[in-house]
Parts: structure tokens; sequence; C-alpha cells
């Protein structure tokens, strides 16, 4: 029978439970230590997962078990410290939440950990696994969009919860092409306090070495997606050629126009249906050097280059070429720069989730 690999997971959240579950319900997985600061939250964990090794102590779990997986969901603020408890661990694989880091400072830090231990690194961008965003891949691999020359993805949720996926999807419909510079303009200070610090409102344009242009947008003025109710999966990603163009709707399917006529199908983001093949690909990438997981680190690192570059051009103005070959720390240069204004709204519905935006406006 072939052995398990080990798994520890820091961090029980919604997240690390999701990762927990996914683990355990894939035989290739075993469970075998779990981590949360908040006792509460940790006991209900070990209790559910069964695993014999817990603690409220990443480090001390970690060194407990010696597992072959070390993942952590902890809250985007912590991701050096923890890659180096991976690695120490013994770890042969860790799994990471997104994004990469809160300033490129941070991921310069994560980059040269993961680099110089030689550890796979995956980090969750798994709603590329949904059946529409796999859908409005092949459309778009297929040809059938004749020479594509745009990729484009908004979302009405803020920077370093959304962005990142996005880039990610976006970055994929173009065949991970590299970027040369982006330049990007923002608005609103009011998240810039969040747990997933962001300006409020974010957009701005990437020039591949491909020639394809990138367009994206992110937070309080981004466009609704009508055709989707759940305010989180508002999110529109595609892809337009020279003979249509194919998008998927994070919360409402995808759709395509073509020379040869027009389609669309169903698919909404569902965690329960995306985790699975994401661990799977975890299992095999361990397996075999040569399957490398889609969520690999060096691809999301490139996005988290771009999402980083397009926070520098907020706060300097003008074009930031790329890659990047100097450390910052993005947030504190958009705390300094962007503008005491209220964010404007695309639609009434962001007032809930954009409340500096809502006062400004009953003010
Ligand atoms: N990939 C996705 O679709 C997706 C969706 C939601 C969130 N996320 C990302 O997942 C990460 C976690 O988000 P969440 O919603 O699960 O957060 P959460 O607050 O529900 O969970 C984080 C957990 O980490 C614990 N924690 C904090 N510091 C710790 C430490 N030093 N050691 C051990 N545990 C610690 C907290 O007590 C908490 O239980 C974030 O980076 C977020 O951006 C990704």
């Amino acid at each position: 029978m072939t052995p398990k690999y080990r798994v520890v997971v820091v961090g029980m959240g919604k997240r690390g439970l999701h990762h927990a579950a996914a683990f355990q319900a894939n035989p290739r997985f075993q469970v075998v230590g779990v981590c949360d600061t908040d006792e509460s939250r940790l006991a209900a964990a070990a209790a559910k997962t069964g695993t014999a090794i817990s603690g409220t102590n990443a480090r001390d779990v970690a060194m407990a078990a010696r597992a072959d997986v070390f993942c952590f969901c902890t809250m985007p603020h912590l991701r050096s410290q923890m890659i180096r408890i991976g690695i120490d661990s013994g770890a042969r694989l860790i799994a990471m939440e997104k994004p990469v880091a809160l300033n490129s400072a941070e991921g310069f830090a994560v980059r040269s950990l993961a680099h110089g231990s030689g550890v796979k690194v995956v980090v969750s961008h798994q709603h590329r696994y949904g059946e529409h965003y796999q859908k409005t891949k092949e459309i778009i691999a297929s040809g059938a969009l004749g020479r594509v020359h745009t990729v484009y993805a908004t979302a009405t949720g803020w920077m370093m919860h959304m962005l990142s996926h996005l880039i990610d999807y976006a970055r994929w419909f173009n065949d991970e092409a590299p970027a040369e510079w982006v330049m990007a303009q923002a608005a609103g200070r009011g998240k810039l306090a969040d747990a997933h610090p962001s300006p409020d409102y974010i957009g701005g344009f990437v020039q591949f070495a491909n020639g394809v242009r990138g367009i994206l947008e992110c937070g309080a003025g981004a466009p609704d997606v009508p055709e989707v109710d759940y305010w989180w999966r508002k999110c529109r990603i595609g892809a337009q050629g020279t003979d249509g163009f194919a998008e998927v709707l994070t919360g409402g399917g995808w759709r395509a126009v073509t020379k040869s006529g027009s389609w669309s199908g169903g698919g909404c983001m569902n965690y329960d249906l995306d985790m699975p093949p994401y661990i799977q690909q975890i299992a095999d990438w361990l397996d075999d050097d040569a399957k490398v997981h889609p969520c690999n680190f060096a691809s999301a690192y490139a996005g988290f280059e771009i999402m980083m570059a397009l926070c520098r051009s907020v706060a300097n103005g003008g074009q930031v070429a790329l890659p990047l070959t100097d450390a910052a720390d993005e947030m504190r240069m958009l705390r300094e720069s962007l503008p005491d204004r209220p964010v404007l709204l695309s639609m009434a519905a962001n007032a809930k989730e954009y409340p500096t935006a809502q006062q400004a406006k009953a003010g």
C-alpha cells in the first residue's frame, strides 16, 4: 500500500479547516498535527481531525510531527516565519494561503527561503479548479478567440483578498507570460487598516512580454457583475482576441462568443469542489518532481510581484518595471501617499463593505 503523506495544518480558521478536511478526505494524506493560537478553535479542530499532536505554538507542533507537508492558513501578516518553521521541520512541501505576503520585502524573504531550501511550495489559488474556470481556459487555449490581445479581471472585494486571485487566473489565461511593466491608480484609505490591508479601489494595466495587455480592477469602484448575487463572487475574468472573448464569473458560470457562435454554461466557486483536485495535485507533485503543481510558488510569486508593482505605481506614479529588484513596504508607501478622500462606489451594494465611503456619502 502506498504510504500516506503526513500533514500538519496551522491556523484552524475557515481555510485551515477547509485544508484539513480536504487532506483527510484524500487517501494519500493523513493530518497528524494541528495548531492554532486560539485554544477553543484548536480543541474543536483537534477533535474533528482526531490528530495526536496539537498545540498553540506552530514550531512546537511542526517539530513534534515532522510531517511531509506543512500547511499554514494564518492571516497574511504571518508568512516568512511560517515558511521557516516548515523548512526547519523537514517538510518536503509547504502549502500556504494567498496572498504570498503583504509587501515585497516580505515576499523577497519568502522567496529566498523557498529557493534556498529546495522545499516545494504551493499557494492556494484554488478557484481555477471550478468547472467554469476550466471551461474558460479550455476555450482560450483552443485558439477559438484568434490572437488574444487582452486579459482582464475585476472584483468588488478588496485587493489583498481578491487581486491575488484575479492576477493568478488572468496570468493563467495568458499562458503565464511574464509581465514587463505595470501602471496603476488607487482611491480610498478605509481598508488600509484591514487585516488584508488594501486601497479601497485599485485599477491598473499590465504589459505582458507576449504583447498581451492586462486590465485589472479590484475594490469599491470595480464594476458590478449583476448576474452574480453573492457579493464576494462578483468577479469577472476573461480574455479577448481578434475573433471573440471568453470569460468566467466566479459566482455565475462562463460565456464565450467566437466566430462560430456564442455559448455559456454554469459553475460557481465552491470550496468543496475546488479543494479536492488542488490537494490531489499536491500528492502528484510529491510523487513526481515532473508533475509540478499548477499553483506552484514561482507562478504565485510572479502574480504577487504584479500586485506589489501596481501599488508602487500608485504611490510613485508612472510605470513600474518588472521583475522588482529592490525590496519595499508597499502598504506603508500607500499609507503615505493615498489622498485622504473617500472612495466613490460603483454600486450601492458596496457600501456595506466600504463603510468609510458610505459615511462620506451620508455626510
Ligand atoms: N484561497 C481562498 O479562496 C481563500 C479564502 C479565504 C481566505 N483565504 C486566505 O486564507 C488565510 C486565512 O484566512 P481565514 O479566513 O481562514 O482566516 P481565519 O481568521 O478564519 O483563520 C486564521 C486562523 O489562524 C489562527 N492564528 C493566528 N495566528 C496564529 C499563529 N501564530 N499560529 C497558529 N495559528 C494562528 C487564528 O487564531 C485563526 O483561527 C488568509 O491569508 C486569507 O487571505 C483564502
